[in-house]
């Protein structure tokens, strides 16, 4: 069975590609910050890891988890993600914009980490990391956007990890992608959300088994289809 890693699994997006991935047959690794969603998932047959991604044990409680099983890893998803919506730079709380680069970013980097090993071990290793259409440069310097400060720059922040993760990782054959999951009816979902998570979850997984592993490294619309513009 293929098996995949998807981090912030307890609700929304990563909730539902969960459900999707165990309905698909595929071992799945749900990476959870509360131990008790962790045991309400027990049941399901996937394994869960208790770990906060910000937090510097979040490396080894992953890699002991991947060890024990000792199976490869097929696909990664980075999706744990926090938001504040606090528009302007007036409300751009450097602590906020902080806290935004920890998660989105260095929790990306924490748990690529982890899981490379068992990645390697893949046929055909993937990383999504999944992004937002609000961390397009491009977009937003063309007035797409008006600021968020702190979600907008972390999630810049994790496409150019993206693009440097996939540099690196795609001579052992991990290739490593950037996905806009679309306007999804979840906490950080935005004012215009129009996409129920379980139907994205659905063409993400989709997705993934048609992605021609050669494609170059693009930040991806999954919805819409096509790319956005770094
Ligand atoms: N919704 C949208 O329209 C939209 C659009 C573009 C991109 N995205 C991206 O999609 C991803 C999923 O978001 P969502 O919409 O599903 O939001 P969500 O329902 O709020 O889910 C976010 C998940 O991330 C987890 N998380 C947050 N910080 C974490 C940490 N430090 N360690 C581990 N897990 C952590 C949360 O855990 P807890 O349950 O413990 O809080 C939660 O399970 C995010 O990266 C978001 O930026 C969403």
């Amino acid at each position: 069975m293929p098996a995949v890693l998807i981090t912030g699994a307890g609700k929304g997006f990563g909730r539902a590609m969960l459900e999707e991935y165990l309905r698909r047959g595929w071992t799945a690794y749900p990476v959870v910050r509360d131990s008790r969603v962790a045991a309400s998932l027990e049941g399901s047959g996937c394994r869960p890891i208790v770990a906060d991604v910000v937090a510097s044990d979040a490396e080894g409680l992953i890699a002991a988890t991947l060890d024990a099983c000792g199976d490869p890893l097929d696909l990664l998803v980075n999706n744990a993600g926090i938001i504040r919506k606090a528009r302007g730079l007036a409300a751009a709380e450097p602590e906020d914009l902080e806290s935004h680069f920890r998660v989105h970013c260095l929790g990306a980097l924490r748990c690529t980490r982890a899981a490379r090993p068992w990645l390697r071990r893949a046929e055909r290793p993937l990383v999504v990391n999944v992004t937002s259409r609000f961390g397009s440069i491009g977009q937003t310097a063309a007035g797409g956007f008006r600021g968020i400060y702190a979600y907008n720059v972390a999630k810049a922040a994790q496409n150019m990890l993206t693009a440097c993760l996939d540099q690196e990782l795609r001579d052992e054959r991990i290739r490593v992608v950037a996905v806009h999951p679309g306007r999804l009816r979840t906490t950080v979902g935005a004012a215009d959300a129009d996409t129920e998570p379980a139907v994205a979850a659905r063409a993400l997984a989709d997705w993934v088994d048609r992605l021609d592993r050669d494609a170059p490294c693009a930040c991806w619309d999954l919805m819409r289809g096509g790319v956005i513009e770094w």
